[in-house]
């Protein structure tokens, strides 16, 4: 652990073809995703109803990059863990549905990449966010 509480979580070289991977750390279940250089951590398991988030599919939604659950299709916000949904305007049906940041559902954590090493910081499971009802007590 170094001063700031980050945790070594792996090497950037793990990586390799890849783009996602699921470790154990600090007694928590999570996975970091890669896209275009940039890592992000969240905790492995759906707010949604507790389903393996980690094996979802990366996609763009409206300029934000999602992992798409592969349980219902939930589509998380790599970046804030806000859900991210397609919108209606109740009073005028006819506009074309918008993409949508809701609240903050998924536990994220810090990233911080140096020396060819890949450190997180884990933020609190203080039981605020619906996906800490599903990451309570996992660890791989
Ligand atoms: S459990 Fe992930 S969308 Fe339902």
């Amino acid at each position: 652990m170094t001063e700031d509480n980050e945790l070594f979580a792996c090497q950037v070289s793990d990586f390799g073809a890849q783009n996602k991977k699921r470790i154990s750390l600090g007694g928590r279940d999570i996975f970091i995703v890669k896209v275009s250089q940039q890592y992000y951590a969240l905790d492995s398991f759906c707010y949604h109803a507790g389903g393996p988030l980690y094996n979802g599919d990366i996609e763009d939604f409206g300029g934000r990059t999602c992992m798409v659950c592969p349980w219902h299709k939930y589509k998380v916000c790599l970046n804030t863990g806000q859900n991210y949904y397609q919108s209606v305007d109740p009073h005028n049906l006819q506009k074309p549905p918008k993409w949508t940041a809701g609240d903050v559902r998924q536990r994220t954590h810090k990233v911080t990449v140096r020396d060819g090493s890949i450190y997180v910081k884990l933020s609190p499971l203080d039981g605020s966010l619906d996906s800490d009802h599903y990451n309570k007590h996992k660890d791989i």
